[in-house]
């Protein structure tokens, strides 16, 4: 197998095992996508298939003297796995091979390490690395090749790995801390953007479908785009005015991975919640991907575990220049645009996606009658203030019931700055979107 390799990366031998069952499978492409990403020097490949993972080794013991001879052949430092080891196993691994091992997890969050920018980003980071790193403590004769660095020994918590747990602890707590601080500050500056009425949209997808790309373009700022996993780790936010809609928010955000252990997603959560807190989620996705459906099922299964499954969202279809297709719009039976066909690199398109945004954006309203308890006043003046309130009276619980008419992607915004979840409401109440 031909790999591209990087001038001065960790020489490793990288390990995939076909698995029978379906939610325990890696992608193999992927896997080499995120060793170079991670700076990896790919030298030798170990395949195999199993039924179920070894419990002690993960692999077979034959297949465990297979790397045993790729690492001599060679001279291999590191072991990468496509998979997911428990900590014993990646310490028995260890300790057979003599050669440090890394798992599927540690593999994502060196890369993680490598990518982060902000402050908050980088905090994240840490406490991901702290995390895992504390079940895995126990590890003595790694102790000098940690002071070096390389693959999943970088990063901000690299200087901690020689602590003993308590100081582990510490820091963990002291990061959760910062963190909270961190996420205050952002949280005001969403209700900012929320009292000033501009609708957020943020653009989720799988990791490398173009979103960087798509943002850059559409905003015309130079947000890091690269062809590698990851590149977006922080999210970035920009103003921009859409044609027949007016301003909005636009929200880059970190690409989605299948099998991004949930301990990572809790993490990264911060990240992700720019996703949950939008009206709007534009899910990008390259077209040209073999494993398209399955990425977009992944992207759907992490919005899920965000709780930003019930937010309106509009596909598009990017990388069309490689699929030799036209920019367009798909329209849905009534008539709304459902998903854009476009090239964010050349900008073929990107006036389609405008189109469909000012359309999607513009057009939902949420209409019928809303239950006010007298807690809720300010959500009442709010609705007023909007001028969205056609008539007011009390019923025989003594709610406040008001008619009201107003856009989507105001009620939703309104609702969350009150902490209520707009798409409950609107279940719950008597109201509907149209
Ligand atoms: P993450 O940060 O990993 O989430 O990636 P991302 O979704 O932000 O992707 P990014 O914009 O970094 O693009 C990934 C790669 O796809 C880059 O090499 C881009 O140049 C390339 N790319 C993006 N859009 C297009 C497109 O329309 N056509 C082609 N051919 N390549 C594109």
């Amino acid at each position: 197998m031909l790999f591209e390799r990087p001038d001065s990366g960790e020489r490793a031998v990288l390990v995939h095992l076909d698995l029978r069952r379906e939610d325990e499978r890696e992608n193999l492409s992927e896997f080499q996508e995120l060793v170079l990403s991670a700076g990896g020097d790919p030298v030798a490949y170990v395949s195999g298939h199993r039924d179920a993972p070894h419990s002690k080794f993960f692999v077979g013991t034959g297949k465990l003297e297979e790397i045993r001879q790729q690492i001599i052949d060679h001279d291999a430092e590191l072991v990468l796995f496509n998979h997911a080891l428990s900590p014993s196993q990646e310490r028995n691994i260890e300790a057979a091979l003599e050669c440090r091992v890394l798992d599927r997890t540690g593999l994502i969050l060196d890369i993680f390490a490598q990518r982060a920018r902000t402050h908050e980003g980088k905090l994240q980071v840490e406490l991901a690395q702290l995390h895992h790193m504390s079940t895995r403590l126990i590890r003595g004769w790694t102790h000098l090749e940690r002071q070096k660095g390389g693959i999943g020994l970088r990063g901000p918590g690299e200087t901690q790995l020689e602590s003993d747990r308590r100081l582990l602890r510490a820091r963990i707590k002291s990061i959760t801390k910062r963190l909270a601080k961190v996420r205050g500050q952002r949280e005001q500056g969403r209700r900012s953007r929320s009292r000033n009425e501009i609708a957020t949209v943020s653009l989720v997808g799988y990791t490398n479908a173009g979103k960087s790309t798509l943002f850059n373009n559409m905003t015309n700022s130079e947000v890091y785009a690269a062809d590698q996993l990851f590149a977006t780790l922080d999210p970035t936010l920009r103003r921009l005015k859409v044609p027949d809609l007016g301003p909005i928010v636009l929200a880059d955000t970190v690409g989605f991975i299948r099998h991004l252990p949930h301990k990572l997603v809790e993490a990264f959560r911060a990240t992700l919640e720019e996703a949950a807190q939008a009206d709007f989620l534009v899910h990008v996705i390259d077209c040209a991907d073999e494993d398209r459906a399955a990425n977009i099922e992944q992207v759907e299964l992490v919005l899920k575990e965000i709780g930003a499954h019930k937010i309106p969202r509009l596909e598009v279809y990017n990388k069309v220049d490689l699929v030799i297709a036209q920019p367009r719009i798909d329209y849905n039976d009534v008539g709304e645009p459902q998903r854009v066909w476009l090239s964010a690199q050349s900008g073929e398109g990107i006036d389609l996606l405008l189109e469909a945004l000012a359309q999607r954006l513009g057009e939902e309203l949420v209409a019928g009658t809303l239950a006010l308890t007298a807690q809720q006043g300010r959500l009442r003046a709010a609705l007023y203030e909007l001028d969205v309130v056609s008539a007011e009276h009390y019923n025989e619980q003594g709610l406040c019931e008001l008619e009201i008419r107003l856009p989507k992607s105001d009620f939703n915004r309104l609702a969350a700055a009150e902490n209520l979840n707009a798409a409950e409401l609107i279940a719950t109440q008597q109201l509907k979107v149209c």
